[in-house]
């Protein structure tokens, strides 16, 4: 077991294939930036309480700022053999410094790394994710003001029920998208990067961390990056909330996405076509050569399951662990990762997908001209007539089921027709309610 971080107590080999079992690197590599952080606060902390002289301070710092360049610079690679993203910078730290990169580790434990680097990991990423739902957002804003004048069908049971703006249809998407924006932002006010829980325990080093932590981020701007000596470390080391509730965020988002993508699948169908979807992110047919396929919706509808799942597996994970840190929760990365990167991607497409969506506006006046769009407005009319609502309804049902039997159009009905079902009901009256300016500027 020489050369592994915890080797001291062991006598024989580790077999080959627990060992690759066992490993993260594969994936943890996606921490090297803030387990260099980690380090650079650590060895801070190990001079300030005189465990480090300044000299080994400054090679050790040093080794690990040029191991940082790497990772800033895409140049960063992991060996292969590593058993985690910790244990690599360590051993990359020895091959710079020497024997002295063995004091790199002195008193403190992975459990503290790791939950430390997720947290940033996660504070960084819900950064980005803010700034991309701003911009997601003003995109709908944008269609809103350049379609302030369109009238569209407000569907309910996916049945035809009444006439809205366009505005109204695209300011949902905007409050949905902007709600997500909300969740995360409340997330990131509630959320610290927490350092010195040892394994378990806690550490003797907590004055000299909160010095170190004082140095390191007004040395490196982090000021925007709330860092603290754990309070509680059992329970730091036993979270992983904050990565639950990450996930949960943006299941809530993949949700409305994925909604966003139904409506315009259907609403840009053939029979539909109230949309025309930007061809750059459309697909066609190897075989039949008119098609016009919407992929990129029908993959983020998709991705969905892979989003949801990733939050019930971390649940699953997490339910029946006792305290504090267990091994199980090495596999809390996976998860993370794959729905960050993945709703990320989908995030920065969409944007640009909805501002060269086209809409159609022969298609939606035509339907506009539906009667049964007015049948509430005409109910709502014969109220304000005096009328009980009920006897209203009850009125205007059977005018559209006479409709309906005769094959013919409310409007194409004469006042004699009308006047059969009340007197109030003449083609005049008619005129005047079915029409997509009024009926929206009633509500107004
Ligand atoms: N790779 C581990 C993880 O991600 C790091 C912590 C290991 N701690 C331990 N006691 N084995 O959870």
């Amino acid at each position: 077991m020489e050369g592994k971080l915890w080797g001291g107590r062991f006598k024989g080999k580790i077999d080959k294939n627990f060992e690759r079992f066992s490993t993260s690197i594969r994936y943890d590599y996606k921490l090297a930036k803030f387990d260099i952080y980690h380090s650079m606060i650590h060895i801070l902390a190990l001079k300030e309480a005189n465990i480090l002289t300044s000299d080994e301070y400054e090679r050790l710092n040093q080794a690990l700022e040029n191991i940082l360049k790497d990772v800033e610079e895409g140049s960063f690679s992991y060996d292969h053999s590593s058993e985690d993203i910790h244990t690599d910078i360590q051993n990359k730290v020895n091959n710079i410094v020497g024997n002295l990169g063995d004091k790199l580790h002195t008193l403190r434990s992975r459990n503290d790394q790791v939950s430390f680097d997720e947290k940033w990991y996660c504070i960084e990423e819900i950064d980005q994710f803010i700034d991309i739902l701003k911009d997601l957002v003003n995109v709908f804003k944008g269609l809103c003001r350049k379609f302030k004048r369109e009238f569209f069908i407000a569907y309910t049971h996916t049945r035809r029920a009444q006439i809205i703006t366009f505005k109204d249809y695209m300011d949902t998407f905007s409050r949905m998208f902007n709600s997500d924006k909300e969740r995360l932002s409340s997330l990131r006010r509630r959320e610290k990067v927490y350092i010195g829980s040892g394994a378990v325990a806690g550490t003797v080093l907590k004055d000299a961390y909160k010095k170190a932590i004082k140095i390191f981020t007004n040395k490196r701007g982090f000021n925007f990056i709330p860092i603290e000596v754990s309070s509680s470390p059992p329970f730091n080391v036993s979270n992983r909330d904050f990565i639950i509730e990450f996930l949960s965020c943006l299941a809530i988002l993949q949700m409305h996405l994925s909604r966003l993508c139904e409506d315009l699948i259907l609403y840009s169908t053939q029979e539909f076509n109230y949309f025309i979807l930007p061809e750059e992110f459309c697909t066609g047919s190897s075989l039949m050569p008119h098609k016009k396929n919407p992929d990129f919706l029908e993959l983020v509808r998709g991705y969905t399951g892979i989003v949801y799942g990733n939050l019930f597996s971390l649940l699953t994970t997490m339910k029946g662990l006792t305290l504090t840190y267990n091994r199980d929760m090495q596999l809390d990365k996976e998860p993370l990762f794959s729905s960050v990167e993945i709703v990320k991607e989908e995030l920065k497409i969409m944007t640009e997908f909805i501002k060269r969506i086209e809409l159609n506006k022969n298609t939606v006046e035509e339907a506009l001209k539906d009667d049964s769009l007015y049948a509430t407005e005409l109910v709502q009319f014969l109220v304000f007539q005096g009328l009980a609502f009920k006897e209203a309804h009850k009125i205007i049902g059977k005018i559209v089921r006479y409709c309906e039997e005769k094959r013919v159009s409310l409007r194409d009905l004469s006042d004699e027709e009308l006047k059969k079902f009340h007197v109030y009901l003449t083609v005049a009256n008619l005129k005047k309610i079915m029409n997509p300016r009024y009926v929206v500027s009633l509500r107004k």
